[in-house]
């Protein structure tokens, strides 16, 4: 396939950025979509200009480093995957393909496609944990029974990988689905019933301060998560959140 490429080129945080235009030719429809950027990058560096950069680490759909919009969509066209899933065989040969940063005002870019997502880190650092004395006398984990519903929604909502695609499918740029799902990862547990009043009072807190807009329940996230997230934890930790307000009142 040839195609081409309009990518989003910005030197760094401060500088302007803008939309540069790029010819591939010869592209596999059997290579991933950052396999094709390699590509493109290879042939850059040859001719002696600036490689594009973009964030990328497992290439296998665990680490969610590798956030693209591509066409306007996180991740692209295909569902259920990241960008590094991402096949080529889901375009067409002479198709024009827009590549652009995760847009929100909480993830301000880096360098060309790469977005500064530590504000996810610090909202895990408010709360995202369970604390547990592990000085050689925990309790068996098994020796508390779970119920397979719980245990299987809580694995659910940990299969988050925090890429961020929901924020940026979401027109008011929230991060209710990724907070939601670490909130619930614990609050289906007895584990971490312990200390879910101050979680989910401290993780909303700081998902706020970051800049992150609210939920108007459009559900744009759910449709561009590549781990299937459902609503359906926003609903839960909304219903956390309640409880905890009442019970610090
Ligand atoms: S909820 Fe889905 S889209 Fe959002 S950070 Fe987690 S895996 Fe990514
Ligand atoms: S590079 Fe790790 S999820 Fe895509």
């Amino acid at each position: 396939m040839n195609l081409t490429l309009k990518i989003w080129r910005q030197k760094d945080s401060n500088a302007k950025g803008q939309m540069v235009d790029y010819k591939v030719t010869d592209i596999s429809e059997h290579m991933s979509f950052l396999e094709m950027m390699d590509v493109l990058n290879e042939g850059l560096v040859a001719k002696g200009e600036e490689p594009v950069a973009f964030d990328h680490d497992c290439r296998e759909g665990i680490c969610g480093m590798c956030s693209l919009q591509i066409n306007g969509e996180p991740h692209g066209p295909d569902r259920g995957i990241t960008t590094c899933q991402l096949h080529m065989r889901m375009f067409n040969d002479g198709d024009t393909i827009v590549i652009e940063p995760w847009r929100a005002a909480a993830f301000p870019v880096i360098k060309d496609l790469i977005v500064d997502r530590t504000a996810f880190e610090r909202i895990q650092q408010a709360g995202g944990y369970i604390s547990v004395n592990t000085s050689g006398n925990t309790q068996d984990a098994n020796a508390i029974p779970i119920s397979k519903e719980a245990a299987d929604k809580a694995m659910d909502a940990a299969t988050c990988i925090g890429c961020g695609a929901c924020v940026a499918a979401c027109k008011n740029a929230s991060a209710m689905l990724f907070t939601s799902a670490k909130v619930s990862q614990f609050a289906l547990l007895p584990q971490g019933r312990v200390e879910a009043t101050e979680r989910v009072m401290n993780m909303v807190k700081q998902m706020d301060l970051e800049g992150f807009g609210n939920c108007t329940n459009t559900g744009a996230c759910e449709v561009e998560c590549p781990k299937g997230i459902s609503l359906e934890n926003i609903a839960r930790m909304n219903r956390e959140y309640l409880a905890a307000s009442v019970a610090k009142s």
